[in-house]
Protein backbone atom coordinates (compact mmCIF):
# COMPACT_ATOMS: atom_id res chain seq x y z
CA UNK A 1 0.00 0.00 0.00
CA UNK A 2 1.37 3.38 -0.87
CA UNK A 3 0.88 6.70 1.02
CA UNK A 4 1.18 8.58 -2.53
CA UNK A 5 4.56 9.79 -3.81
CA UNK A 6 6.50 12.78 -4.80
CA UNK A 7 5.28 15.15 -2.62
CA UNK A 8 6.97 18.51 -0.69
CA UNK A 9 5.31 19.33 2.50
CA UNK A 10 6.09 23.22 4.27
CA UNK A 11 5.25 23.19 7.97
CA UNK A 12 4.31 27.19 8.77
CA UNK A 13 3.31 29.44 11.13
CA UNK A 14 4.47 32.82 11.88
CA UNK A 15 4.23 32.12 15.52
CA UNK A 16 6.89 30.45 17.34
CA UNK A 17 6.40 27.38 19.60
CA UNK A 18 3.13 26.19 18.02
CA UNK A 19 4.90 22.21 17.01
CA UNK A 20 6.37 23.21 13.50
CA UNK A 21 9.74 21.78 13.77
CA UNK A 22 8.27 18.60 15.84
CA UNK A 23 5.59 18.05 13.42
CA UNK A 24 8.70 17.72 10.95
CA UNK A 25 10.56 15.22 12.73
CA UNK A 26 7.35 13.39 13.57
CA UNK A 27 5.98 12.87 10.48
CA UNK A 28 9.40 11.92 8.57
CA UNK A 29 9.33 9.68 11.41
CA UNK A 30 6.37 8.01 10.95
CA UNK A 31 6.36 8.40 6.80
CA UNK A 32 9.86 6.93 7.09
CA UNK A 33 8.98 3.61 10.08
CA UNK A 34 5.55 2.78 9.37
CA UNK A 35 5.50 3.73 5.42
CA UNK A 36 8.74 2.69 4.46
CA UNK A 37 9.34 6.06 2.54
CA UNK A 38 12.67 7.72 1.71
CA UNK A 39 12.41 11.60 3.26
CA UNK A 40 13.85 14.59 3.32
CA UNK A 41 14.13 16.81 6.18
CA UNK A 42 14.44 20.34 4.96
CA UNK A 43 15.88 22.97 7.72
CA UNK A 44 14.90 26.04 6.63
CA UNK A 45 15.02 27.95 10.67
CA UNK A 46 17.89 29.88 10.92
CA UNK A 47 17.04 29.46 14.58
CA UNK A 48 18.30 25.28 13.37
CA UNK A 49 16.17 23.28 15.67
CA UNK A 50 15.77 20.53 13.44
CA UNK A 51 19.43 20.13 12.97
CA UNK A 52 20.37 20.52 16.67
CA UNK A 53 17.31 17.94 17.10
CA UNK A 54 18.56 15.94 15.16
CA UNK A 55 22.08 16.28 16.50
CA UNK A 56 24.09 16.88 13.13
CA UNK A 57 26.87 19.19 13.97
CA UNK A 58 27.23 22.05 11.52
CA UNK A 59 31.12 23.37 11.81
CA UNK A 60 33.36 22.31 8.48
CA UNK A 61 30.56 21.05 6.44
CA UNK A 62 28.52 22.26 3.23
CA UNK A 63 24.67 23.34 4.60
CA UNK A 64 21.51 25.23 3.34
CA UNK A 65 23.02 28.10 3.81
CA UNK A 66 25.64 28.00 1.33
CA UNK A 67 22.95 26.61 -1.36
CA UNK A 68 20.64 29.06 -0.80
CA UNK A 69 23.83 31.47 -1.85
CA UNK A 70 24.59 29.34 -4.80
CA UNK A 71 27.96 28.09 -2.81
CA UNK A 72 27.20 24.73 -2.57
CA UNK A 73 24.75 22.06 -3.77
CA UNK A 74 21.70 20.38 -2.14
CA UNK A 75 23.56 16.43 -2.87
CA UNK A 76 27.03 17.82 -1.17
CA UNK A 77 24.78 18.84 2.30
CA UNK A 78 22.89 15.89 3.11
CA UNK A 79 23.10 13.83 5.96
CA UNK A 80 21.51 10.52 7.13
CA UNK A 81 19.88 10.79 10.74
CA UNK A 82 18.61 7.03 10.68
CA UNK A 83 15.46 5.49 9.67
CA UNK A 84 16.47 6.06 5.81
CA UNK A 85 15.92 9.94 6.54
CA UNK A 86 18.29 12.20 4.83
CA UNK A 87 18.73 15.91 6.78
CA UNK A 88 19.42 19.12 4.54
CA UNK A 89 21.01 21.20 7.19
CA UNK A 90 21.51 24.70 8.20
CA UNK A 91 22.68 27.18 10.61
CA UNK A 92 22.10 30.83 11.57
CA UNK A 93 24.42 31.97 8.47
CA UNK A 94 20.95 30.82 6.70
CA UNK A 95 19.96 34.70 7.57
CA UNK A 96 22.58 35.69 5.13
CA UNK A 97 19.96 34.75 2.57
CA UNK A 98 17.41 37.19 3.53
CA UNK A 99 19.53 39.75 3.10
CA UNK A 100 20.67 38.96 0.15
CA UNK A 101 17.75 38.12 -1.65
CA UNK A 102 16.91 41.83 -1.56
CA UNK A 103 18.14 42.59 -4.46
CA UNK A 104 17.62 39.01 -6.31
CA UNK A 105 15.39 38.50 -9.10
CA UNK A 106 13.39 35.15 -8.50
CA UNK A 107 14.31 35.18 -5.28
CA UNK A 108 10.97 33.24 -3.93
CA UNK A 109 12.58 30.32 -6.35
CA UNK A 110 15.64 29.68 -4.97
CA UNK A 111 14.74 26.71 -2.24
CA UNK A 112 12.63 24.88 -5.04
CA UNK A 113 15.97 25.20 -7.27
CA UNK A 114 18.12 24.17 -4.77
CA UNK A 115 15.93 21.15 -3.90
CA UNK A 116 14.81 20.35 -7.75
CA UNK A 117 18.08 17.79 -8.10
CA UNK A 118 16.90 15.87 -5.32
CA UNK A 119 13.12 15.27 -5.82
CA UNK A 120 13.91 12.17 -8.01
CA UNK A 121 15.16 10.41 -4.61
CA UNK A 122 13.20 11.27 -2.56
CA UNK A 123 9.05 10.14 -1.73
CA UNK A 124 8.81 12.98 0.66
CA UNK A 125 10.24 16.32 1.30
CA UNK A 126 9.53 18.02 4.49
CA UNK A 127 10.48 21.26 5.03
CA UNK A 128 10.59 23.31 8.73
CA UNK A 129 10.26 26.93 8.77
CA UNK A 130 10.79 29.94 11.07
CA UNK A 131 8.27 31.94 12.70
CA UNK A 132 7.60 34.50 10.10
CA UNK A 133 6.21 35.42 6.58
CA UNK A 134 9.57 36.86 5.42
CA UNK A 135 11.85 35.41 2.21
CA UNK A 136 12.58 31.82 3.73
CA UNK A 137 9.04 30.72 4.34
CA UNK A 138 8.30 32.47 1.09
CA UNK A 139 10.23 29.87 -0.90
CA UNK A 140 9.08 26.82 1.32
CA UNK A 141 5.82 27.11 -0.22
CA UNK A 142 7.05 28.04 -2.84
CA UNK A 143 8.74 24.64 -3.43
CA UNK A 144 5.88 22.62 -1.66
CA UNK A 145 2.43 21.46 -3.04
CA UNK A 146 1.61 20.74 0.17
CA UNK A 147 1.34 22.82 3.74
CA UNK A 148 0.73 21.94 7.15
CA UNK A 149 0.04 24.85 10.11
CA UNK A 150 0.03 23.84 12.89
CA UNK A 151 -1.94 25.35 15.80
CA UNK A 152 -1.38 25.21 19.47
CA UNK A 153 -4.68 24.47 21.34
CA UNK A 154 -3.33 26.05 24.56
CA UNK A 155 -3.90 29.53 23.55
CA UNK A 156 -5.75 31.63 21.31
CA UNK A 157 -4.77 29.30 18.13
CA UNK A 158 -6.74 31.03 15.60
CA UNK A 159 -4.76 34.57 16.54
CA UNK A 160 -2.87 36.07 13.48
CA UNK A 161 -4.57 33.00 10.73
CA UNK A 162 -6.25 34.85 8.45
CA UNK A 163 -3.17 37.19 7.67
CA UNK A 164 -1.35 33.47 7.13
CA UNK A 165 -4.24 32.32 4.92
CA UNK A 166 -4.26 35.05 3.05
CA UNK A 167 -0.61 35.02 2.91
CA UNK A 168 -0.98 31.12 1.23
CA UNK A 169 -3.66 32.37 -1.15
CA UNK A 170 -1.14 35.07 -2.65
CA UNK A 171 1.43 32.91 -2.72
CA UNK A 172 -0.78 30.00 -4.89
CA UNK A 173 -2.36 32.79 -7.13
CA UNK A 174 1.35 34.45 -8.06
CA UNK A 175 4.24 31.99 -7.72
CA UNK A 176 3.33 28.63 -6.90
CA UNK A 177 -0.06 27.50 -7.99
CA UNK A 178 0.56 23.89 -7.31
CA UNK A 179 0.71 24.37 -3.73
CA UNK A 180 -2.59 22.39 -3.52
CA UNK A 181 -3.74 21.14 -0.14
CA UNK A 182 -3.62 23.10 3.50
CA UNK A 183 -4.27 21.62 6.67
CA UNK A 184 -4.18 23.13 10.26
CA UNK A 185 -3.33 20.79 12.69
CA UNK A 186 -4.35 21.65 16.39
CA UNK A 187 -1.14 20.99 18.43
CA UNK A 188 -0.43 21.03 22.09
CA UNK A 189 -4.03 19.64 22.59
CA UNK A 190 -4.59 18.71 26.43
CA UNK A 191 -6.72 15.88 26.99
CA UNK A 192 -9.41 16.66 29.02
CA UNK A 193 -8.93 20.89 28.97
CA UNK A 194 -11.93 22.65 28.72
CA UNK A 195 -10.09 25.72 27.43
CA UNK A 196 -8.45 23.18 24.75
CA UNK A 197 -11.80 21.63 23.75
CA UNK A 198 -13.25 25.45 23.50
CA UNK A 199 -10.51 26.27 21.19
CA UNK A 200 -10.87 23.40 19.03
CA UNK A 201 -14.44 23.48 18.50
CA UNK A 202 -13.57 27.84 17.23
CA UNK A 203 -11.05 26.38 15.01
CA UNK A 204 -13.28 23.70 13.16
CA UNK A 205 -16.47 26.26 13.59
CA UNK A 206 -14.32 28.64 11.61
CA UNK A 207 -11.65 26.23 9.59
CA UNK A 208 -14.16 23.23 9.23
CA UNK A 209 -12.82 21.32 6.36
CA UNK A 210 -8.66 22.63 6.23
CA UNK A 211 -8.71 21.28 10.26
CA UNK A 212 -7.39 17.90 10.13
CA UNK A 213 -9.50 15.31 12.67
CA UNK A 214 -5.84 14.50 13.98
CA UNK A 215 -4.96 16.30 16.93
CA UNK A 216 -1.48 16.42 18.57
CA UNK A 217 -2.26 15.75 21.91
CA UNK A 218 0.28 17.09 24.91
CA UNK A 219 1.74 14.04 26.89
CA UNK A 220 0.37 11.39 24.63
CA UNK A 221 1.47 9.05 22.05
CA UNK A 222 2.68 11.63 19.67
CA UNK A 223 3.89 9.16 17.06
CA UNK A 224 0.28 7.51 16.64
CA UNK A 225 -0.99 10.72 16.61
CA UNK A 226 1.36 11.39 13.57
CA UNK A 227 0.25 8.11 12.20
CA UNK A 228 -3.02 9.25 12.04
CA UNK A 229 -2.23 12.57 10.34
CA UNK A 230 -0.08 11.07 7.50
CA UNK A 231 -3.32 8.15 6.94
CA UNK A 232 -5.41 11.56 7.00
CA UNK A 233 -3.37 13.30 4.19
CA UNK A 234 -3.26 9.86 1.95
CA UNK A 235 -6.95 10.24 2.03
CA UNK A 236 -7.43 13.77 1.54
CA UNK A 237 -4.26 13.17 -1.83
CA UNK A 238 -7.12 10.28 -3.06
CA UNK A 239 -9.88 12.76 -2.98
CA UNK A 240 -8.27 15.96 -4.48
CA UNK A 241 -7.06 13.38 -7.15
CA UNK A 242 -10.55 11.93 -7.88
N1 LIG B 1 1.64 18.65 20.33
C1 LIG B 1 2.46 19.07 21.26
N2 LIG B 1 2.13 18.93 22.52
C2 LIG B 1 2.94 19.34 23.48
N3 LIG B 1 4.14 19.91 23.31
C3 LIG B 1 4.53 20.08 22.07
C4 LIG B 1 3.72 19.68 20.97
N4 LIG B 1 4.38 20.01 19.83
C5 LIG B 1 5.53 20.60 20.22
N5 LIG B 1 5.63 20.62 21.56
C6 LIG B 1 6.69 21.24 22.36
O1 LIG B 1 6.55 22.64 22.19
C7 LIG B 1 7.81 23.24 22.03
C8 LIG B 1 7.84 24.00 20.74
O2 LIG B 1 7.69 23.09 19.67
P1 LIG B 1 8.47 23.32 18.29
O3 LIG B 1 9.88 23.63 18.53
O4 LIG B 1 8.14 22.16 17.44
O5 LIG B 1 7.72 24.63 17.77
P2 LIG B 1 8.07 25.53 16.50
O6 LIG B 1 6.77 25.97 15.92
O7 LIG B 1 9.00 24.82 15.61
O8 LIG B 1 8.78 26.77 17.18
P3 LIG B 1 9.79 27.83 16.49
O9 LIG B 1 8.94 28.68 15.56
O10 LIG B 1 10.32 28.62 17.64
O11 LIG B 1 10.82 27.06 15.75
C9 LIG B 1 8.84 22.12 22.10
O12 LIG B 1 9.36 22.08 23.40
C10 LIG B 1 8.07 20.87 21.80
O13 LIG B 1 8.59 19.74 22.46
MG1 LIG C 1 10.90 25.30 14.93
Amino acid sequence: MSVGRRHTIALVNQHSGVGKTTSAIGLAQVLARVWRQRVLLVDADPLSSLTERLDVATAARPLLDDCMLGRATAHQCLVAVGDGIDLLPCSAGLVGFELEAINRDNRALVLRQVLEPLVQDYDHIVIDTPASLGQLTVNALAAADELIIPLRCDYFASEGMAELLSFVTKIRAGINPALNLCTLLATHVIDGSRYAQRNMAEIRKVYGPLVADAVISEGGDMMKCYELLVEELKSKRSHKHR
